[in-house]
């Protein structure tokens, strides 16, 4: 039996790889400090598997903590998700996120090679990429990230590749998130974010239950076909099982960097009239002015994953929004 070691493994997407992982037969330790996920997901991820796992309640930065959890067991690998996520509020407290993104990573990677386990599926995202010169984006594409969360995420591959290449006995999959969004059928592990949401299928189903008074449209005259911006959006359940896929081939991985995304793209009113068809009645929405920092289209090339992973998306935009909305 092998163990994982998931740091954040309470988040969203944390929760759905701790399910695809227990239903592969690996063994389970997550690490979380619950600053941005409730303690219930624990109960509901408990509910859907019905199998147990390690929880630890912790800060990744704290490295006598690590300490204690690697002695506790060998870990076949590490899957890193811990750390914030929100560009906007990167901007406006840059030092929370370099100390928390950086310094976990920092702690985790020195305990990771104290301790001799030297496999890690990295969670990145598309944002170290900035405002796309070409689409759709390979990993060759230019990295030129525009916001503070976006920049930890690339200093973050630059410090893996480092170390990569000081000690090539480390296996490393850094994998580059498009737009995760809906969640597990059971609906246990659904994106509540404590507060406002900034991402837009939050917003839709708060706007769908009445907790939100209209959804706002940021721009409609961006160059696009329908003139609102467009995503590349990957079921979190099919980005959940891109994990496992990477966690597969980890063994002779080297450092390697992967998309994971679909390969097409959706506008905003395309989303939105998907969502309303699966919802069967139209929502309240406003055309506002564009939000700051964000670009007009998103769009992974998902060859390589396809190819070095044999993973790819099973999922289309009617699945992620029926199923958001059930
Ligand atoms: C999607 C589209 C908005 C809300 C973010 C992070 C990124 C990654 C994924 C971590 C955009 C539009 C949104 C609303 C709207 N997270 N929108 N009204 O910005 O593409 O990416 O999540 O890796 O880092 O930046 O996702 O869901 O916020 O927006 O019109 O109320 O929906 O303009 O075009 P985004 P999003």
């Amino acid at each position: 039996m092998k163990r994982i070691l998931i740091t954040g493994g309470a988040g969203y997407i944390g929760s759905h790889i701790v399910v695809e992982l227990l239903r592969a037969g690996y063994e389970v330790t997550i690490v979380d400090n619950f600053c941005t996920s409730k303690p219930s997901i624990i109960d509901n991820i408990k509910k859907i598997t019905q199998k147990n796992f390690d929880l630890i309640k912790g800060d990744v930065r704290d490295e006598n903590l690590l300490h204690k959890v690697f002695a506790k067991h060998p870990y076949y690998a590490v899957v890193h998700l811990a750390g914030y996520k929100a560009v906007g509020e990167s901007v406006s407290a840059p030092l929370n996120y370099y100390d928390n993104n950086l310094i976990s990573t920092i702690s985790l990677l020195k305990a990771m090679k104290h301790h001799n386990c030297k496999r890690l599926v990295f969670s990145s995202s598309a944002t170290v990429y900035g405002e796309p010169a070409k689409l759709p984006l390979t990993e060759k594409s230019p990295l030129n990230p525009v916001n503070p969360y976006g920049r930890t995420k690339l200093m973050i591959e630059e410090m893996l590749k480092d170390l990569y290449a000081s000690d090539n006995e480390w296996n490393i999959a850094s994998l580059r998130y498009f737009n995760p969004v809906a969640s597990h059928e059971s609906g246990l592990l659904e994106e509540d974010p404590l507060g406002i949401p900034n991402n837009l299928f939050p917003i839709l189903l708060k706007v769908a239950r009445g907790h939100m008074k209209e959804l706002s449209i940021f721009g409609n005259d961006y160059p696009t076909p329908d003139g609102t911006a467009k995503r590349d959006y990957i079921h979190v359940v099919d980005l959940a099982k891109g994990h496992l896929a990477a966690l597969e081939k980890i063994e002779n991985m080297g450092f390697a960097v992967f998309n994971l995304g679909t390969g097409v793209s959706f506008s905003v009113l395309e989303v939105v009239e998907e969502f309303e068809k699966a919802l069967g009645r139209a929502l309240p929405k406003r055309v506002v002015d564009r939000r700051a920092g964000d670009v007009v289209e998103y769009l992974a090339c998902v060859k390589k994953a396809k190819e070095e992973l044999n993973f790819e998306a099973k999922r289309d935009l009617q699945d992620m929004c029926k199923n958001a909305v059930r």
